[in-house]
């Protein structure tokens, strides 16, 4: 099969793949994979009404099932994703997707939002925030591949 060409320039973050960040595993201890689930949900219904909406495609909850099971496997959980879809390779699989510093910037805050709503609302325990959020700071860093001007 031959590869798709590529039309515009491929944008590689100056800090690399990061390596060795999972969040705080006693998260999913508490919150359990359907905790994981719940707070996907939340992160894609404000994805429903953000600017970057466009990116994504018109279904979203099979894109909430997809990241919540990828997740779930990062947060030391089963390997839901890695059993139903394969390896991974997440800079990889969004690179047919322009991601600029602002829409990660975009899709942080909704994910962050998530996460405060979870400690409000049910069990997401706050002693390991921060744990998750450099988690998915460093981690949608390494998800952009446009260079943003200087
Ligand atoms: C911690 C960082 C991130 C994680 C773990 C993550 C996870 C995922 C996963 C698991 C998928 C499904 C991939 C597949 O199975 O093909 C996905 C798709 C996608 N992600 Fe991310 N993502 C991250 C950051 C971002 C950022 C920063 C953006 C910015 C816009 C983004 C936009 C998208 C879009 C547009 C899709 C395609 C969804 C669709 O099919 O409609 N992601 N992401």
């Amino acid at each position: 099969m031959s590869q798709p060409k590529r039309t515009r320039p491929i944008h590689t973050p100056p800090g690399g793949e990061p390596i060795g960040i999972k969040p705080n595993e006693a998260i999913i201890e508490a919150i359990g994979q359907e905790g994981v689930f719940r707070i996907l949900a939340n992160v894609y219904k404000r994805l429903e009404t953000a600017s970057i909406r466009p990116l994504f495609a018109a279904d979203l909850d099979t894109a909430s099932w997809r990241a919540a099971s990828y997740f779930v496997e990062a947060m030391g959980g089963r390997h839901l994703y890695s059993d139903s879809y394969g390896r991974p390779l997440m800079r990889e699989r969004h690179l047919p997707i322009e991601i600029d510093e602002a829409a990660r910037v975009e899709w942080l805050d909704c994910f962050k939002a998530a996460l405060r709503d979870d400690i409000r609302d049910y069990n997401f325990p706050a002693e390991h925030l921060e744990s998750m959020e450099t988690y998915s700071d460093l981690f949608s860093k390494w998800m952009v591949n446009v260079e943003s001007e200087a």
